[in-house]
């Protein structure tokens, strides 16, 4: 440790800290300016974008001591033209999850500095180094753009009602400030911290040596292995699929499973050597591929699984013979798709305390009821005992819907009665944390002469990895889904989710759909080929609508808008023909193309229920609170559900205080995936807002077209002329 002076924020500071680790953790950790984002730690995605001498840095990337005498500038900083930006990316929407806002703001701020008027190539240029897993840049640049020219947005003109209206996020402030704290963002002062050896195997039994012996030579407090966990060594989704142990007993079956976990204080566990650990593995042959553990005499993952087929989904319509021999066309292909990482900016990450026979975990998460269950679960103690609070959710798509850090932090809070934090690395949560799963699918549709859709069949492999993790939904999922949105009278869909000694696929955008529309919507441009109809028109004309039934039976009677977008899209489809058609003509060698594709996907959960519950009150002093439970990983539901509840109640937003997504004070709203939050929590919310506006009007015997306007404690009441 050395000290170091620098300016920070246009102040003198003098901080004890270690000259060689990175500018991020001193800036973090030693003087707790956690607006600075922790992200890959490899100077990959820029979360940690910091000034430095006026110049946007990585300081993940920069040691400590090379700020010696240097002037740093962070997102804390009141810097009018930091201030400036930081508006702007709140009236723009500009900050969805916001884990990589503060980086961004300070990229842009370095532009500023420099261009006093920039373009959007400009600006482009300047936050090159910064990445967005949510926004796709377009609200980001229009945040800097307007920063720099006076822009402000225009207000959408919506009297009376919140929903509709332009608002800023009801949780923007914190993101666009740096004060959002994310799962690496806190901790109690006392928390230890943990590590977890992971298997460097696919597939291995192992023997522990003499593990006390490494502790107390590494200066540990503790060696967690499956022996201390103190409940079911066991997780899962499903009640029925609680697979995955918490510590690995004996034996692995993947490459990244968690092994052991060594707490001690910071500077111990970082400085530990893995490969020194008493441990010796017996590697076995891994069956990766979904064809080699279906294979002949391939031995089973999972002992009670013979086959290692982990569910199979299968859905029939029709007479899939007749239908194809009713075609014209008949067209045959086999597809297959690769594992996919969410690359949510933010590693899983947080920390857990026990606070006499409860614990809390507060940690990045979509499903936080989930969560506590399977804590309860692991340390055998009753769901009441359980807190959770999530953290600010640096982006999830899918993958923060499983646990990761939760039961290893509970066990180890649990068992050493201390708080214990952990973040994952990247390398680690890429390694250990659930994917998309790969898909191996034959298809086969036929269509008549006049392009109208015959038959469609399918089958499906998908590669579930060691766990079962979400497999069974992706199983369910996609036979339902894999017709695409087109009217298709008969219908055959196989699938099956298969074990392999690869990493677990969970959930991830769709549940498995995306996979299988690639191999549909390929099918449908090649029957749309053979049949010499333009692949706009195909989609038209199969395109399912209002009235039409669906491959289970459903028929549409409200919402099916597939062939008004078509419409709207033509005009766009035939001008990105011709344009390329002329390019084409006109280059040789660089040629261009145009694809168009459909896809639909239910909201919400698949072949279960789909409660969510919330929750509003008013107090007699006048404080009105909404109680909401679902998490928002960035898409908005904070904001959107208020608004909801707003409107469906009688008072602005600007009325409510919140209370978000905290297992002791709010009701189970369900998880946050499916795109499901608005149409189902919305629903709550909506249901919530009503009844508490029910509640009062009763009261004072107002009519349902009382108004309501709440000044402090007062709330009056206006109906007709009477108030
Ligand atoms: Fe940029 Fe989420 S808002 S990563």
């Amino acid at each position: 440790m050395t000290r170091l002076s620098f300016t920070l924020n246009n102040r003198d500071v003098t901080v004890e800290a270690d000259p060689f680790a990175p500018l991020s953790e001193t800036l973090r950790l030693s003087l707790g300016l956690t607006g600075t984002k922790s992200g890959c730690d490899a100077g990959d995605c820029g979360a940690c974008t910091v000034s430095l001498d006026g110049a946007q840095v990585c300081a993940c990337l920069i040691a400590s001591g090379q700020v010696e005498g240097r002037a740093i500038r962070t997102i804390e900083s009141d810097d009018p033209l930091t201030k400036r930006l930081q508006a702007a990316f709140l009236a723009h929407g500009a900050a969805q999850c916001g884990i990589c806002t503060p980086g961004m703001i300070m990229a842009a701020a370095d532009l500023l500095k420099r261009e006093l008027r920039p373009t959007r190539q400009n600006v482009e240029d300047a936050l090159g180094g910064v990445l967005c897993r949510c926004t796709g840049y377009t609200k980001i640049i229009e945040a800097v753009l307007a920063a720099a020219h006076g822009i402000t947005p225009a207000a959408v003109a919506k009297a009376g009602a919140a929903v509709g209206a332009r608002i800023a996020r009801a949780d923007g402030a914190a993101k666009v400030a740096g004060t959002d704290l994310f799962g690496a963002d806190s901790a109690p002062a006392d928390a230890l911290w943990m590590r977890v050896l992971r298997s460097p195997h696919a597939s291995a039994s192992f023997e522990l040596g003499d593990l006390e012996g490494f502790r107390v030579a590494n200066g540990l407090a503790a060696i967690l292995t499956a022996k201390d966990v103190p409940g079911e060594n066991s997780f899962g989704i499903f009640p029925t699929t609680k697979d995955q142990p918490v510590f690995a007993d004996g034996f692995v079956r993947f490459r990244g499973e968690a092994v052991l976990g060594l707490v001690g204080e910071r500077n111990a566990v970082e400085r530990l050597d893995f490969a020194a650990v008493p441990i010796t593995w017996t590697v076995k042959p891994a069956l990766i591929g979904v064809s080699s553990a279906l294979a002949e005499g391939a031995p089973a993952i999972h002992e009670a699984i013979a086959d290692n087929v982990l569910t199979r989904g299968f859905l029939e319509k029709g007479d899939v013979e007749a239908g194809h021999a009713a075609g014209s066309v008949t067209i045959e292909r086999q597809f297959q798709t690769a594992f996919v990482e969410h690359a949510y900016i933010e590693p899983e990450a947080g920390y857990a305390m026990r606070l006499g026979d409860r614990i809390e975990v507060v940690a990045s998460t979509q499903a936080p009821y989930m969560d506590l269950e399977d804590v309860a679960r692991v340390l055998g103690i009753r769901q009441d005992q359980v807190r959770i609070r999530p953290t600010a959710c640096g982006g999830g798509f899918g993958g923060k819907l499983d646990v990761s850090v939760q039961p290893l932090l509970a066990v180890a809070a649990w068992t050493l009665n201390r708080p214990v934090r952990m973040v994952y690395s990247r390398m680690e949560s890429m390694a250990s944390t659930t994917k998309r799963h790969p898909a191996s699918i034959t298809a086969k549709a036929s269509a008549d002469a006049s392009g109208a859709i015959t038959a469609f069949e399918m089958m499906g492999d998908f590669n579930t990895g060691a766990y079962a993790s979400w497999g069974p939904t992706v199983a369910n999922r996609v036979p339902v889904h894999a017709t695409g949105p087109y009217r298709t009278p008969h219908v055959r869909n196989r699938t099956r989710a298969v074990f392999t000694n690869e990493t677990p696929s969970g959930a991830f955008r769709g549940f498995g759909v995306p996979q299988a529309a690639i191999a549909q919507e390929s099918l449908y441009d090649d029957l749309a080929e053979a049949l010499g109809i333009d692949r706009w028109e195909f989609r038209r004309r199969n395109a399912i609508g209002k009235g039409d039934e669906t491959a289970t039976g459903q028929v549409l009677t409200a919402s099916a808008g597939l062939p008004d977008c078509l419409d709207a899209l033509k005009p766009d489809w035939d001008a990105a023909l011709l344009r390329v058609a002329e390019h084409n003509q006109a280059h040789v060698r660089r040629k261009r193309g145009v694809g168009i594709a459909c896809m639909w996907y239910g909201c919400g959960n698949t072949s279960m229920s789909n409660p969510s519950t919330m929750r509003v009150s008013l107090k007699p002093d006048g404080s009105l609170t909404f109680f909401n439970g679902a998490v928002d990983i960035g898409q908005g539901s904070t904001t959107v559900l208020l608004q909801i509840c707003a409107d469906a109640l009688g008072l602005p937003t600007a009325a409510f205080g919140m209370v978000v997504g905290d297992t002791d004070l709010t009701a189970d709203a369900g998880k946050t995936s499916a795109s499901r939050q608005t149409f189902v929590s919305g629903k709550a919310a909506f249901l919530a807002g009503q009844d508490l506006r029910a509640k009062i009007l009763a009261q004072a015997n107002a009519g349902p077209a009382a108004t309501l306007a709440l000044s402090g404690s007062v709330l009056t009441i206006s109906d007709g002329e009477a108030s």
